[in-house]
């Protein structure tokens, strides 16, 4: 096949990019767009901030133009995010306890209801977990009303739009580490005790190396009974910038649950790196690490 979409749907994948409703109307842009991917992601405009401004006051309008335009294309769309501690609208980020608890859910479950039908995977929860070697939650406003709240969100995105996979993201979580540990104990214990939960996410910022068990880790989270996916893929540039993002794709490709990938913009003019992490310069030009992509989904 000749695009990353039609290359990974070969074997059932979809190969995704997030995008900004005003970047449609950039036809040079769109062109690449709508030829080389089968998936989007708002990299913002599904975003708490950007939906529910005022609280119970939601602007959809965005969102919907991506969920418009993914189908007129006969792309799926991933829903990017329900709850983060961060990108919160003002007005939550002056809550705590049981009235931001409550506006949390009421948040999942108006905007899996809005959009019900329609998402392929959503985000439900986005980096909940410390950095570092603790293997803990990460404190946040959202932690404070009670460790269960991430278990709330995902019952209450289940109950209101029971098509979507549930996913939980997060970045640092490239190999087997503390924090990749800490989430996949999560999920088994959500798995054990019957919480509604699909897929993880893995969003794989990376620098110039990958970790040797990158594979093994999607692994470990696929046995749990969970798609994976990679949710954010970006690169530094670099002499191996090609090659990191092969392998990358050729560990989705070896699990058979990872179901597909995503990168974090479509050209390097638009990333939120300054490093030139995609794979397509600024003037829309494959780069080297484009063809190893498309190669490498082929090869299967
Ligand atoms: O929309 C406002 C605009 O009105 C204002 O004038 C301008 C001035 O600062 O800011 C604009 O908001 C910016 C927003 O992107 C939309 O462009 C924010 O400042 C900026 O912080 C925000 O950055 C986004 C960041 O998430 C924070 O939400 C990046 O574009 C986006 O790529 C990034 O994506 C995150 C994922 O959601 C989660 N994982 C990590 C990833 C990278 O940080």
């Amino acid at each position: 096949a000749s695009t990353l979409g039609a290359a990974a749907a070969q074997s059932g994948r979809y190969f995704g990019a997030a995008t900004n409703s005003f970047q449609l109307s950039n036809s040079a842009y769109a062109t690449i767009l709508n030829r080389e991917f089968n998936s989007i992601v708002a990299e913002n405009e599904m975003k708490w901030y950007a939906n529910e401004p005022q609280q119970n006051s939601f602007s959809f309008s965005a969102g919907d133009r991506l969920v418009a335009h993914a189908r007129a294309n006969g792309m799926s769309v991933r829903g990017h995010t329900l709850l983060w501690h961060a990108q919160q609208p003002g007005w939550a980020q002056n809550l705590s306890g049981t009235a931001l608890r409550n506006a949390a859910i009421n948040h999942v479950t108006r905007v899996a209801t809005h959009y019900r039908g329609q998402i392929h995977s959503w985000d439900v929860v986005n980096e909940a977990f410390a950095d570092g070697g603790s293997g803990a939650r990460r404190d946040s406003n959202l932690q404070r009303t009670g460790n269960d709240w991430i278990e709330a969100a995902f019952r209450a995105a289940r109950a209101a739009d029971p098509g979507a996979k549930l996913c939980y993201n997060d970045y640092n979580t490239d190999g087997i580490n503390a924090k990749s540990t800490g989430i996949y104990n999560m999920v088994r214990d959500f798995k054990q005790r019957g919480v509604p939960i699909d897929c993880v996410g893995f969003q794989s910022h990376l620098g110039t190396t990958l970790a040797g068990d990158y594979q093994a880790n999607l692994q470990r989270f696929a046995d749990l009974g969970v798609d994976v996916q990679i949710t954010e893929l970006d690169v530094a540039q670099g002499p191996n910038q090609a090659s990191i993002y092969e392998r990358v794709t050729r560990a989705c490709l070896a699990v058979t649950r990872c179901t597909g990938i995503t990168v974090w913009g479509v050209w390097d003019a638009a990333s939120w790196r300054d490093d030139n992490p995609l794979l397509f310069d600024g003037n829309g030009n494959k780069k080297p690490a484009y063809t190893s992509v498309l190669n490498a989904l082929n090869s299967v």
